[in-house]
């Protein structure tokens, strides 16, 4: 057992100040058992905790970090940014340079907005595609998570999936009464949605690409689908691209399946471990949002100057190594190895662009009312032993792994080895 006194004490005072001692809720272990690990230093492909343990990390900020920790080039964007100022509260050259770049890499997207985070950016989207279309409704799917604002908590994955929460409390069955929820890969069901509320469904919002209650890949027939009916309809339809974007393909999921939306939201690699989010469409759509349009949306860092440039210097970098073949590379690599040395076992292993899941039954679901109940229990041992042999997995049986380009193909073929033996010892 591997020595986290230091981390044990600091959690033991973080719990008297902060509720669970944590800022987000997954990250107090609950689900996975122990105290969780305080981060002294990360680097490349690693974290190194307070007691000088050193950990492979699959998690990556869950997301952000497509180019590892302290990446040069983001600590050389950081430091000449902040000499010059951290927030000027108005208008300034990374705004635009950020922005040109998004809409090189996703051409359907005409005109973008900064925002300081996922749930602002889908938050936002919604209002807009309402305001657009003079509409109410919107359909989501059980098992996507598109941020904490109070509408879209409603059968939202992980996060309330791991506590075994169906849907926040502290939302009014009015805020949530225009949400309508449908099951995943289910063409029936939407289609069901739209005989009964038709002309009230303002946007059909959907992770292309569902990365939050396990990874739940979704066919191009069904996405393609979703994009017929919508436009049959007058819907708008939203691809919350906060984990896809700029991470399955230069331009997301939109780019993956060839299937365009109306309006993408971003988060994540976007903002390269910086807050950020944003959203965009066509310069008919977004010409409606403040302050060319009575749509309002504010924000008082949005746009911040530091964020924007660790952004921009993410995309450029793996803009200039082709860093996306070499992540689809070495996530394919990895995820062949470990499904070799695993493949008596009754689990399922998914993978697209440099993301993977490791599915606790023996096909992996494409809907998260098909994922297997007891799952959360036996990943709890999983995750323990991956703690012990220096790898870092999400504290939570419904989140995905992250590969970020500083992962060597040493540090994965080592990985896929430890991994095939701790499921070997924990499934059966
Ligand atoms: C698909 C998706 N949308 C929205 C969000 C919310 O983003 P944030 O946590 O930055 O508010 C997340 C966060 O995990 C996400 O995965």
């Amino acid at each position: 057992m591997s020595e986290r006194k230091k981390s044990q004490a600091l959690y033991g005072r973080a719990v008297k100040l902060m509720t669970g001692g944590v800022n987000s809720p997954v990250r107090a272990f609950k689900a996975v058992g122990g105290t969780p690990i305080y981060i002294d230093h990360g680097e490349g492909a690693y974290l190194y905790d307070v007691d000088g343990n050193r950990y492979l990390d699959f998690c990556c900020s869950w997301g952000p970090l497509i180019l590892g920790h302290a990446h040069p080039d983001i600590v050389a964007a950081i430091n000449t940014t902040a000499s010059r100022g951290t927030s000027f509260g108005t208008v300034h050259e990374n705004e635009v340079l950020l922005a040109e770049k998004i809409i090189e890499l996703c051409p359907h997207i005409e005109r973008i907005r900064f925002v300081s985070s996922g749930t602002e950016a889908v938050m936002s989207a919604v209002r807009l595609a309402r305001g657009f279309t003079g509409r109410d409704k919107i359909i989501k799917f059980s098992g996507c998570y598109h941020g904490h604002s109070d509408y879209l908590l409603a059968s939202a994955g992980s996060g309330l999936a791991t506590f075994g929460i169906p849907s926040s409390a502290g939302v009014p069955n009015d805020f949530a009464k225009h949400t309508l929820v449908a099951p995943l890969d289910n063409t029936e069901a939407v289609e069901r949605l739209f005989d009964e509320y038709g002309m009230d469904i303002a946007a059909v919002v959907i992770e292309p690409v569902p990365a939050n209650n396990g990874l739940l890949l979704q066919s191009k027939a069904y996405l393609s689908f979703l994009r017929e009916i919508t436009k049959a309809k007058g819907t708008l339809l939203i691809f919350d691209e906060v984990i896809s974007g700029f991470r399955v393909a230069p331009g997301g999921a939109t780019e993956y399946y060839d299937i365009t939306p109306d309006m993408c939201t971003y988060g994540k690699v976007v903002g390269g471990g910086l807050p950020v989010g944003a959203f965009g469409a066509s310069e008919a759509i977004m010409r409606r949002l403040a302050p060319d349009g009575p749509v309002y949306q504010a924000g008082t860092l949005s746009g911040n100057p530091l964020a924007l440039a660790c952004g921009l210097a993410t995309l450029d970098n793996l803009q200039k190594t082709d860093g996306w073949s070499t992540l689809q590379t070495r996530t394919e690599a990895f995820v062949k190895q470990l499904k070799a040395k695993t493949s008596g076992l009754p689990i399922d292993l998914v993978s697209i662009g440099s993301i993977f899941w490791i599915s606790l039954q023996k096909t992996a679901p494409s809907r998260a009312e098909d994922i297997v109940s007891d799952g959360a229990k036996r990943y709890a041992g999983i995750f323990s032993k991956a703690l012990e042999a220096g790898m870092y997995l999400a504290p939570s049986a419904y989140e995905v792994g992250f590969v970020s380009t500083a992962h060597a193909e040493t540090d994965l073929t080592d990985a896929a080895d430890k991994l095939a033996e701790i499921l070997g010892q924990s499934i059966r």
